[in-house]
């Protein structure tokens, strides 16, 4: 793969999972055995805070030099937008399927530049596949078609049990720790299908 790839990860709605989605591709790349250099470009800092716990339990998260550069920005603008976003080989936006959330989504991906758009991998979050969920999915999915830019990737179940521990940090990594199969699965199958479009 080549060498300095940038994933930005991002979007406009608040809480709807960037900063795990980043710890959680960076652990699946360690795991994969690549270096990462992890970047919080967020006022909040929750990716800072757990590299510094997983620190904290001995554990290197972030290397300078890592081959593959991750930033959970918050906010789709303004700097963000012009530092990172732009220079981005991929933008992953991870959103909670609800029509309202959905509005603002769409809206933002409608708005950008076509080149862009290309790179723009939405990622379903805390998914429960209720009926609103779907139809949100699906809307989502024909805005996609419709543009014939972007991307709708599979989706991350909302697994209360699992996921929100992530961001204490820990002294192994998350995918060599006890994992139940649905997560491996899901996991496994939204990183593979991050990493084939980042080999473009
Ligand atoms: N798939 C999921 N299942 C259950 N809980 C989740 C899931 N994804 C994220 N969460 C939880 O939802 C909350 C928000 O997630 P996170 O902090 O990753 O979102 P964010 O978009 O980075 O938020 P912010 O806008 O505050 O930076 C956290 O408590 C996190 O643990
Ligand atoms: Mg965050």
């Amino acid at each position: 793969m080549a060498e300095n790839r940038l994933i930005a990860v991002t979007g406009d709605k608040g809480g709807v999972g960037k900063s795990t989605i980043v710890s959680l591709l960076a652990e699946w790349l360690l795991h994969e055995k690549q270096s990462v250099k992890v970047v919080d470009a967020d006022p909040n800092q929750t990716t800072k805070t757990w590299i510094d716990k997983c620190a904290g339990f001995g554990r290197q998260i972030s290397h300078d030099k890592g081959s593959i550069t991750i930033v959970d920005t918050s906010g789709t603008s303004g700097s963000s937008l012009t530092q990172y976003i732009r220079k981005a080989d991929l933008i992953l936006v991870p959103f909670k399927p609800h029509v309202a959330d959905l509005e603002v989504v769409m809206g933002w991906f409608l708005s950008l530049k076509e080149a862009i758009q290309e790179r723009v991998l939405f990622i379903p979050n805390m998914v429960s596949k209720t009926k609103e969920q779907k139809t949100g999915i699906e809307e989502l999915e024909k805005i996609v078609r419709e543009e014939g830019r972007g991307q709708l990737l599979p989706g991350i179940s909302e697994r209360k049990a699992v996921y929100p521990s992530l961001l204490n940090g820990s002294a192994t990594n998350f995918f060599d720790g006890k994992l139940d199969e649905n997560t491996r699965k899901e996991t496994e199958k939204l990183f593979t299908e991050i990493l084939e479009a980042l080999k473009g």
